[in-house]
């Protein structure tokens, strides 16, 4: 099972209901909620994560613990006001915890799923960021309403998840290993994430803004002064370098709005790499 797969969609969603998102958003949620049929309601986020909904909806998909992609930390006030709007307007929630696994500073917040009252929360989890994506596995807390419905959607969309990785999994688990690897994966990105945000904050000239790095493998930098011509051309030179940097824009469901911004995904990078390829970008970045 994936995390925000059709399943979940096909469980909670009619053709033409109306899902609320946050904006910027996972393209994967986008496309799986679209394919159904969706009315798409995109709802702002800021430091405190998305805004609380104004308008009703079947359901609202956040990523509170590490928003994708902003990396902003859905607040506990925002948490509740979330519950408060699912309750006043009988929708549900899919809370999708993709990375919260991977925790450098500060304390997580309680899940919404851990603070709901009514049962209207999904939490979803997925192995794809603590293991490997290829592995195809994820977890799924269903409210008790719509505990029947799944198998059947299971069913439909892929019969079942592959009974030997399953298998594999839960040896990894009995033996030990899964904490292990938890533990060992962290220190090395978290040594890849403070090379990144060295990197980042030596940009000469006006540094660049970077939120998100608390948690996860991404981290979001806006580029301040820039315009988005400004920012392809910065992407072009970089390239012309050797250097893949990618902007924020598609994540947005209006692009004219995105701002100027880069993601960086730092888990695949050693940190030489990282510093390597942040001394080319800031090359680039004087030559704009
Ligand atoms: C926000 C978000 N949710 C979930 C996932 C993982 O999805 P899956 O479990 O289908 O690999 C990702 C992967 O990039 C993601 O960015």
């Amino acid at each position: 099972m994936s995390s925000i797969d059709v399943i979940q969609a096909r469980v909670l969603l009619d053709p033409g209901d109306t899902v609320v998102t946050e904006d910027p958003q996972y393209l994967g949620a986008r496309e799986v909620f679209r394919s159904l049929g969706a009315e798409l309601q995109p709802v702002p986020v800021d430091d405190e994560g998305m805004l609380t909904p104004g308008v009703p909806a079947r359901l609202a998909y956040v990523t509170p613990s590490h928003q994708f992609p902003t990396g902003a930390v859905l607040s506990l006030r925002r948490r509740l006001a979330l519950l408060a709007w699912a309750d006043s307007h009988d929708a549900y929630v899919i809370e999708d915890d993709y990375d919260s696994e991977f925790r450098y500073d500060g304390a997580p917040l309680r899940a919404i799923h851990g603070l709901q009252v009514s049962d209207r929360v999904v939490y979803l989890g997925t192995f794809s960021k603590v293991l490997f994506p290829s592995i195809r596995l994820g977890y799924v807390i269903v409210p008790h309403a719509l505990l029947p419905a799944y198998p059947g959607a299971k069913w439909l969309s892929d019969r079942h998840s592959a009974t030997l990785e399953q298998r594999a999994l839960a040896a990894f688990f009995e033996g030990g290993h899964f904490e292990r690897t938890v533990r060992m994966s962290r220190t090395r990105y978290g040594e890849r994430r403070d090379a990144l945000l060295r990197g980042l904050a030596q940009v000469p000239g006006r540094p660049f803004e970077v939120s998100g790095a608390a948690t996860g493998l991404h981290a979001l930098a806006r580029v301040p002064g820039l315009f988005r011509g400004d920012l392809e051309r910065l992407i072009g030179l970089a390239a012309d370098r050797g250097v893949g940097v990618y902007p924020a824009e598609p994540y947005y469901l209006n692009p004219a709005e995105a701002p100027a911004a880069l993601l960086f995904g730092f888990a695949t990078i050693a940190p030489d790499a990282i510093r390597e390829g942040l001394a080319l970008l800031h090359e680039a970045y004087r030559r704009l």
